[in-house]
């Protein structure tokens, strides 16, 4: 049995979901979205998501089709309606069904979608031995803080860390770090975490906040600046983030061990507290 969607009002098996080939999401990815991750059937900073959806909306200039207090009741329908416990909700908007036309249609209603999946963190093991990552160059759009559904270039770079057997891709433009292909990206060196800055550059990720707040709660000294690639290949740690691989080692980078080639000291310190986070939010919860 397929699962339980929303489409544009309806809630419908995934299998039943249809959209017109006119949508301009599929004819110029045209569209926002949003990933958020459930625990225990408890959407993990929610507000925070929706904040960003909305700056998403905004910045390519689509009026929020839904009111916060819809959006909230909709993703809990839709999570009371999946089976797991641990989930992955996907939201996306779209700017809707018009004639093939560059330029935004008048009367266009915007396309809503939301579905959720299994929400499925690293496993244990790769907690333990972190992940093998490439660099590549950075050639996306300069307006990586949109969550954008256009994500040619970020899978173009993910299929070539799939093809050198990696986790991810490590990405530099202009001899800086700015993420990774579906992660943002920290450094640790002597003991001080670095990151660059939220600009256009980088996707203003959740977990990356989650992080730089932890980091500060535990005494871990924060640098956000600009991060010389030089300063990368010679990292005592990397570590990889997002809203479904939290908080993941990186282990070598081209080949080469990071640091001892083994999770670190901050990460080890790090990823207990964000378990150790997670589990206090989710208890406030219920
Ligand atoms: N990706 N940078 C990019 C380019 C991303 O696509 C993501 C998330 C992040 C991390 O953001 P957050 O911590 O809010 O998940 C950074 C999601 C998970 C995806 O596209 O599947």
């Amino acid at each position: 049995m397929s699962e339980t969607v929303y489409l544009n009002g309806e809630f419908m098996p995934l299998d039943q979901a249809r959209v017109p080939v006119l949508d301009r999401g599929f004819i110029f990815g045209d569209g926002v979205y949003e990933v958020i991750p459930v625990y225990s059937r408890r959407p993990f900073r929610l507000p925070q998501h929706l904040q960003r959806l909305a700056r998403s909306l905004e910045a390519i200039r689509l009026a929020k089709p839904l009111a916060d207090g819809e959006r909230t009741r909709l993703i809990g329908d839709i999570i009371a309606r999946y089976a797991g416990e641990d989930q992955s909700v996907y939201l996306q908007v779209t700017r809707g069904v018009a004639k093939r036309d560059h330029a935004f249609p008048k009367d266009a209603k915007p396309t809503v979608f939301v579905m959720s999946g299994p929400l499925v963190t690293p496993a244990r093991e790769l907690v333990e031995s972190g992940v093998p990552c490439i660099t590549g160059t950075d050639y996306r759009w300069l307006k990586c803080d949109v969550k954008s559904v256009s994500l040619l270039g970020n899978c173009l770079l993910r299929q070539s860390a799939a093809d050198a057997g990696a986790a991810e891709i490590v990405l530099f433009r202009n001899g800086h770090l700015t993420e990774a292909s579906a992660s943002n990206v920290f450094v640790i060196r002597n003991g001080t975490l670095l990151s660059p800055p939220k600009t256009h550059l980088i996707l203003p990720g959740i977990t990356y906040d989650v992080v730089l707040e932890l980091a500060a709660a535990t005494g871990i000294p924060i640098e956000l600046r600009a991060v010389p690639e030089a300063e990368v290949r010679s990292a005592d740690e990397l570590w990889l983030t997002s809203s479904t691989r939290e908080v993941q080692a990186i282990a070598s980078l081209d080949g080469k061990p990071v640091g001892t080639g083994k999770p670190g000291p901050v990460f080890r310190k790090l990823y207990q507290a964000f378990q150790d986070f997670k589990r206090k939010v989710m208890r406030q919860a219920a």
